[in-house]
């Protein structure tokens, strides 16, 4: 009997020592957790307090037309003055003007063009080239109309011309490179019969035409009374608006951008520019001057 209660008193104090292990190895991870914890909020802290320490980069305002997608850094204080002087405009607007030389004066604020640019040469009433100039590797037209292209521009052309003849068009060059003593003459012809001013919105000054760089060519179809004006009309017409750029060419005068270009729109005249360049001015209805401005110059 008393051996059993010896028996059964063990067993208990044996239970009572295992409970105590337990709760003393609970305690003890318990402890270890917090100083885990500890130790993570102070690396944080430490991390904070190094970022703290770091100067932090002054903030620059930013001004109102950088978002702008054509924004030119360089033309800053010129979108400012030509937004103050022309108060109303968006600011995609001012950009694009600006970028397209408007807040300058045509024929006045003028430059020799950057020849080195090759086909992508930029011509208009704030870019010359000289008198004399005479671009390299002009080949003859014979057999698709007047004149002599660049040869880009002629190999260009002829590839165009067969698709154009593939879908049942007729094409014909009427004019295509122009030297300085032939756009002269045209001009000042014009300058005689309507005066200078009217002449000027249709007739590039001697030096300031693109045709005289030898990528330029005006376009029509045989059997038209005026050859020029005419040609909107025609199929020829509409075939080119759809697909000129994968030919790599241009229209360079529209209605849509008279006042970026100062010509009246022209149906008939094509500028060559390649055919990745061709096909982003049609994609995103630009001029050549924005194109030109942003791609090109800077
Ligand atoms: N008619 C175009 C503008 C030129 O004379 O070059
Ligand atoms: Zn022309």
């Amino acid at each position: 009997m008393k051996n059993r209660k010896l028996k059964t008193s063990a067993k208990l104090l044996l239970f009572i020592l295992l409970i105590l292990l337990v709760i003393i190895v609970f305690l003890l991870f318990k402890k270890d957790d917090k100083k885990d914890t500890k130790k993570t909020n102070n690396n944080e802290q430490t991390e904070n307090n190094n970022k703290k320490e770091k100067p932090s980069e002054p903030v620059k305002p930013k001004n109102k037309y950088e978002d702008g997608k054509y924004y030119l850094e360089k033309n800053l204080e010129r979108y400012e003055n030509y937004d103050n002087a022309n108060p109303g405009l968006c600011r995609d607007e001012v950009i694009k003007r600006v970028n397209s030389g408007l807040d300058k004066t045509w024929y006045v604020d003028v430059e020799p063009t950057d020849l080195s640019k090759g086909n992508l040469v930029i011509v208009n009433k704030l870019h010359y080239v000289d008198q004399n100039f005479e671009p390299d590797n002009l080949v003859s037209m014979s057999g698709y109309g007047n004149g002599y292209l660049v040869k880009d521009a002629h190999d260009a052309y002829v590839e165009l011309y067969n698709a154009a003849k593939a879908d049942g068009m007729n094409l014909i060059i009427t004019t295509s490179y122009r030297n300085y003593g032939f756009q002269s003459t045209l001009y000042y012809n014009y300058v005689n019969r309507d005066g200078q001013e009217s002449a000027d919105t249709y007739s590039a000054r001697p030096g300031y035409s693109e045709h005289h760089t030898g990528l330029a060519v005006d376009l029509s179809t045989p059997s038209l009374t005026n050859a020029f004006t005419e040609f909107i009309y025609t199929d020829e017409y509409k075939w080119m608006q759809n697909n000129c750029y994968k030919y790599g060419f241009i229209q360079r005068y529209t209605d849509e951008n008279q006042y970026i270009t100062g010509y009246q729109p022209e149906a008939w005249h094509y500028r060559y520019v390649g055919k990745d360049v061709a096909k982003y001015i049609y994609e995103n209805n630009i001029t050549y001057e924005e194109y030109y401005a942003y791609f090109v110059e800077k």
